[in-house]
């Protein structure tokens, strides 16, 4: 099969090209999936430079040999042998299904049943691999901040795959939403397609004249609700109205540095700072995450969500240049390559 194969680490993912490799043979417990589409993420960059977490030397699992990608959407091509219960979950050959799991840009992956998911009838497969990454966006908004009809919710990094959707999920629960971008060319394609109440250009970067903008759209008091997926606590809290709520859900922006903030600007405006780690508290409460992805599926299934497509991208070939558009920030929403037809047309 073709797939985005790392024989070793590579500085520039930009020039990664398919190669042929063996289709991998499933264990007894794994489903073979025929990948129609991949989603490329920044987290694919550092995998390939082996920057990841995952590839410490130490703590990590993830090193070459092995086949780059995370997300996917796919068909069932073969299930489990072992006839243990539980094992096949309810799928059947030729279901689509979505999925996240390491190996994702080739045109086959071996998968356990806890990495896959069926696509709900009316949504195509496109559709639930733009969003597969971002059931954290759902929750973040529904479950941790428990935004409410009329509140004023602020999102960094709004043009990115889980802000855009915070943006998408808030607007869903008829909050008032601000997104924040990184610049004004990336904000006149937004303002058009995201459909929230303002876009503001970070002009400045932190502390910078944009958060009179964010103070003047909410009359002064501020907002009710920051989610932070970028790393700017301490701006979050001079735009934060008293009893604000800020979630913290990334740090995009940081480089690699945390920032350091008062205390006492806290208990100024009795804020609620909170962390949230989707994947984690997955592992630690499966109930809740089958209820996460019950709401979230079920909010795209009533057309409440809609991915927002970044540009066009066709075959394996196309993951490059995707990684390299990634790299470069001029991403806004998420990229999804389409790697075969959800018709089997398969050659194994
Ligand atoms: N909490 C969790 O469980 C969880 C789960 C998944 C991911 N995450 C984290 O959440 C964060 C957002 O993930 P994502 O998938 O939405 O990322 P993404 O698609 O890359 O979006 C991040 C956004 O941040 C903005 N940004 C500002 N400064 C940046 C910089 N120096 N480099 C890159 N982007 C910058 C960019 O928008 P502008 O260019 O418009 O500023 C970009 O669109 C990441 O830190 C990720 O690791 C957390």
């Amino acid at each position: 099969m073709k797939a985005i194969h790392i024989p070793t680490y590579t500085p520039d993912p930009s020039t990664l090209q398919p190669s042929n490799i063996p289709t991998p043979t499933p264990q007894a417990d794994e489903f073979l999936i025929r990948i129609t589409h991949c989603s490329p993420q920044h987290a694919d960059i550092l995998h390939a430079q082996g920057k990841h977490q995952n590839n410490n030397a130490k703590k990590g699992w993830c090193f070459p040999p092995f086949t780059l990608g995370y997300d996917f959407a796919g068909v069932v091509h073969s299930l489990p042998t072992s006839g243990a219960e539980g094992v096949a979950g309810g799928l059947r050959k030729g279901d689509r299904v979505l999925g996240a799991a390491i190996g994702a840009f080739a045109e086959y992956i071996c998968v356990k049943r806890s990495a896959i998911r069926k696509v709900p009838a009316g949504l195509s497969n496109e559709t639930a691999c733009a969003m597969v990454g971002q059931a954290v966006s759902y929750a973040s908004v529904v479950r941790i901040a428990k935004v409410q009809p009329g509140e004023t919710v602020m999102v960094s990094g709004a043009s990115g795959g889980l802000g855009g959707v915070c943006c998408m999920v808030a607007k869903a629960c008829r909050a008032r939403v601000v997104a924040l971008v990184g610049d004004e060319g990336k904000a006149a394609q937004m303002r058009g397609s995201l459909g929230v109440d303002a876009v503001v250009v970070m002009r400045g970067g932190g502390g910078g004249e944009w958060m009179g903008e964010v103070m003047e759209f909410t009359g002064g008091k501020g907002v009710d609700v920051v989610l932070d997926n970028t790393g700017m606590v301490d701006d979050a809290l001079r735009c934060l109205a008293y009893f604000g709520r800020i979630v913290i859900l990334g740090f995009a922006a940081r480089k690699g540095v945390m920032e350091e903030v008062k205390m006492n600007k806290l208990l100024l405006k009795s804020a609620t700072v909170v962390g949230y780690r989707f994947g984690e508290s997955g592992r630690r409460f499966p109930h809740e995450l089958e209820e996460i992805w019950e709401g979230y599926l079920g909010m795209m299934q009533e057309g409440r969500l809609k991915p927002l497509l970044y540009g066009r991208y066709d075959g394996l070939e196309d993951v490059g240049r995707a990684l390299g558009d990634l790299a470069a920030r001029k991403v806004y929403g998420k990229i999804v390559v389409r790697v075969a037809d959800e018709e089997e047309t398969a050659k194994l």
